[in-house]
């Protein structure tokens, strides 16, 4: 079971990716959340990523790649995962090709959330984190129970904790609208083609995630569900 979560930038990625983890028992690897923590802990990676996401640039390649060939050798990964974020170039997806062909293994199934651009920003921007975990809150969509607006109705900053653990939640860097038009230009641009590198192998299913969470996780499931 080799899954790839495909969409842009704000499409339900992180939102649906740790409910299927839940749901299947395989672990999702997100490339994004593994250069954040890199960035966090200041390694040599992390050092080299950092200017690039917060301007929404590409991390290179051979860094993306190294991270992932290392993370899916790992005991949890054995009977499969869910990868959200990676590939994002066509190299990206030839090496991961390689590297599951060499295990006797291939991607069984990506799982494409369809969303116009034009919803993305609301999204992006209305978006608040829980860093250690990775959740993922929405000041309309999703807001976390602690949630308390201030006169003009923005969210009390202090007032953004996490459900599950009572920490402060916080928003990304690469957050803004700046960072999200150059994010979807290489969504567009390097993004896209690969879907037609996989079309061939009949594992693409499309989700309409232009719609309520509720409806796009009933899609995915469905599409889980429908054989390949
Ligand atoms: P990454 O972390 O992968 O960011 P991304 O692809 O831009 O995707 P997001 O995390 O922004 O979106 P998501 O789909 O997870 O949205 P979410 O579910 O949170 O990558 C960050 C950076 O790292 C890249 O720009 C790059 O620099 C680097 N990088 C990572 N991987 C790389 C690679 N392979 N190669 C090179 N560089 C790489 O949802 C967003 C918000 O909307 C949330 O607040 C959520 O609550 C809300 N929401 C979700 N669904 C709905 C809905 N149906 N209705 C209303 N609100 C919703
Ligand atoms: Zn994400």
């Amino acid at each position: 079971n080799i899954m790839i979560l495909f969409g842009p930038p704000g499409a339900g990625k992180g939102t649906h990716g740790p409910k299927i983890e839940d749901m299947l028992g395989i672990p999702q690897l997100s490339t994004g959340d593994m250069l954040r923590a890199a960035v966090s802990a200041g390694t040599e990676v992390g050092k080299k990523a950092e200017a690039i996401m917060k301007a929404g640039g590409l991390v290179s390649d051979d860094i993306v790649i190294g991270i992932i060939r290392d993370r899916i050798q790992e005991e949890d990964c054995k009977f499969g995962f869910i990868l959200d974020g990676f590939p994002r170039t066509l190299a990206q997806a030839k090496a991961l090709d390689k590297m599951l062909a060499d295990e006797g293994a291939c991607v069984t199934k990506v799982v494409e959330l369809e969303v116009p651009d034009s919803v993305l920003e609301e999204r992006i921007t209305g978006r608040w984190i829980h860093k250690s975990s990775g959740r993922s809150y929405h000041v309309k969509y999703a807001p976390p129970k602690s949630m308390k607006l201030d006169a003009s109705l923005k969210p009390i900053p202090e007032t953004m904790t996490d459900d599950a653990t009572g920490e402060p939640l916080m928003q990304r860097k690469d957050d803004t609208a700046a960072a999200l038009t150059k994010r979807l230009q290489s969504y567009h641009g390097e993004t896209v083609p690969i879907l037609a590198h996989y079309k061939p192998n009949g594992v693409v299913r499309a989700v309409n995630a232009n719609q309520g969470m509720d409806g796009v996780w009933g899609e995915i499931l469905a599409s889980l569900q429908r054989k390949a």
